[in-house]
C-alpha cells in the first residue's frame, strides 16, 4: 500500500526553527513517499486565547512557509483544518471514546495549564487530543511525521483506535508517528535544556529572522564547559543541539559531523552552524516573500480543501455508520 502521511502545524506565535526541522524541511522526501495531506491547525490554535487578526495572519504565513518549503500541490492537499467539517464532526463522535483519565495524563496539557486558573482553561485545551486524533483518523493516514513532543499524542490516538476497531470491527487506519533520528527535539539557544517553543524570543530561531539576528543569535548561544565540539547531551547540551541543528540541516550524522569539527573551537563551529542555517533558510524566506506576494496559496487552499472534503467525508460517513447512526 502506497503510504498516507499525514502532519499539521498549530498557527500560533512566530514558526520556529524547530517546527521547520520537525516537519517542513522533510515535505519533499514526504512527497515522493506517498499521499501528503498536510494542513494549518486552526482549530487548535484556538485552545489558548488568540487576536483574531493574528490567527489571520499566521495562517496564510503558515500555508506560505509550506509552499516555500516545496510543497506541490499537485502531489498533495495543504488545507486549513477549519475548512473541513469532518474534523469537527468526528470530534463530537470521538470524544466519548477517549477518557478523562487518559487525557489528563498528557504532559502538553500538564505543562499548559499548570500556569493557568482553573477557570480560564477551556475544555478545548483538555480535548485537543480527540481532535488531534480525529486529524490523522479522518484521512487514513498511517505515517504522521513529527518532533518528539506530538507524539505522545499520537500514542492516544492510536489507543483510540484499537478501542475503536475491537469494538467495531476494522474501520480505522492505526497511524504511527514518524520522528527524525536527529533533530527530533530542537533546543532553546539560551537554554538548551528546554525546548525551542513559539514562545521564546531569545532562545528561538524564527523562520522569519534575519540573517544578521540568525548569526546574533547563535553566535550568542549558551555553551558549555570545555573546548571540544563533542555530542553529549547531559555534560554538553549547548554544543550538542548545535550539532543537532547542523546535522539536521545538512542531512548528516552525528559522527560525521563530529568529525568535520574535530578541530574547531566553540566560536568557529558557531560561525559554521549560523552559516548552515543562514543557507537554509535565506533562499526559503525569499520563497515566502514571493508567496505572499503573489497570494498564490489561496487557489491552493481551496483546492486542497476540496481534495481534504472529499477523503475525510468518506470517513466520516463509515463511522457514522459502524456506530448506528442513521444515515439518510
Ligand atoms: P506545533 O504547531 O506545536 O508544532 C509543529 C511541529 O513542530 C514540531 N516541533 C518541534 N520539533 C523539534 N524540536 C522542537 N523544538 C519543536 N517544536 C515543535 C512539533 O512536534 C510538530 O510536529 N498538535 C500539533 C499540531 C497538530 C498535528 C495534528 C500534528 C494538530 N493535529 C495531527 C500532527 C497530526 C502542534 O501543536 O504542533
Amino acid at each position: 500500500m502506497a503510504e498516507r502521511i499525514l502532519t499539521g502545524i498549530k498557527p500560533t506565535g512566530q514558526l520556529t526553527l524547530g517546527n521547520y526541522i520537525a516537519v517542513l524541511k522533510n515535505l519533499k522526501q514526504q512527497m515522493d513517499r506517498g499521499e501528503c495531506f498536510i494542513f494549518i491547525a486552526d482549530l487548535h490554535a484556538l485552545t489558548l486565547p488568540i487576536d483574531p487578526e493574528v490567527l489571520r495572519q499566521n495562517s496564510i504565513d503558515l500555508a506560505a512557509f509550506y509552499l516555500a518549503a516545496g510543497l506541490d500541490p499537485k502531489r498533495s492537499a495543504l488545507f486549513l483544518q477549519s475548512s473541513v467539517p469532518a474534523h469537527s464532526e468526528l470530534n463530537a463522535i470521538m470524544q466519548n471514546y477517549l477518557y478523562m483519565g487518559e487525557l489528563s495524563r498528557m504532559t502538553q496539557f500538564k505543562e499548559k495549564s499548570a500556569k493557568m486558573k482553573e477557570n480560564a482553561i477551556g475544555l478545548g485545551l483538555f480535548a485537543y487530543p480527540v481532535l488531534m486524533a480525529c486529524d490523522i483518523i479522518l484521512y487514513d493516514a498511517n505515517i504522521v511525521p513529527v518532533g518528539e513532543d506530538q507524539t505522545q499524542h499520537i500514542e492516544l490516538a492510536r489507543d483510540l483506535v484499537n478501542r475503536f476497531n475491537n469494538r467495531y470491527g476494522n474501520i480505522l487506519t492505526m497511524p504511527k508517528a514518524e520522528v527524525r533520528k536527529v533533530g527530533k527535539r530542537i533546543m532553546s539557544l539560551s537554554n538548551p535544556t528546554v525546548k525551542m517553543s513559539k514562545s521564546d524570543p531569545k532562545g528561538d530561531i524564527f523562520l522569519k529572522d534575519d540573517p544578521a539576528v540568525i548569526r546574533k543569535k547563535i553566535m550568542s548561544a549558551v555553551t558549555d564547559l570545555g573546548s571540544e565540539v563533542k555530542f553529549d547531551e547531559e555534560n554538553k547540551p549547548g554544543i550538542s543541539n548545535l550539532l543537532t541543528i547542523y546535522c539536521a540541516l545538512k542531512d548528516i550524522s552525528i559522527s560525521e559531523a563530529e568529525q568535520i569539527f574535530a578541530n574547531y573551537r566553540y566560536g568557529d563551529f558557531k560561525k559554521a552552524v549560523a552559516d548552515a542555517v543562514i543557507d537554509e533558510l535565506v533562499p526559503f524566506q525569499e520563497r515566502y516573500r514571493q508567496i505572499i506576494k503573489d497570494k498564490s496559496y489561496e487557489d491552493v487552499l481551496n483546492e486542497g480543501a476540496k481534495k481534504a472534503r472529499a477523503i475525510a467525508n468518506q470517513t466520516l460517513k463509515r463511522v457514522q455508520k459502524a456506530i448506528g447512526l442513521l444515515i439518510v
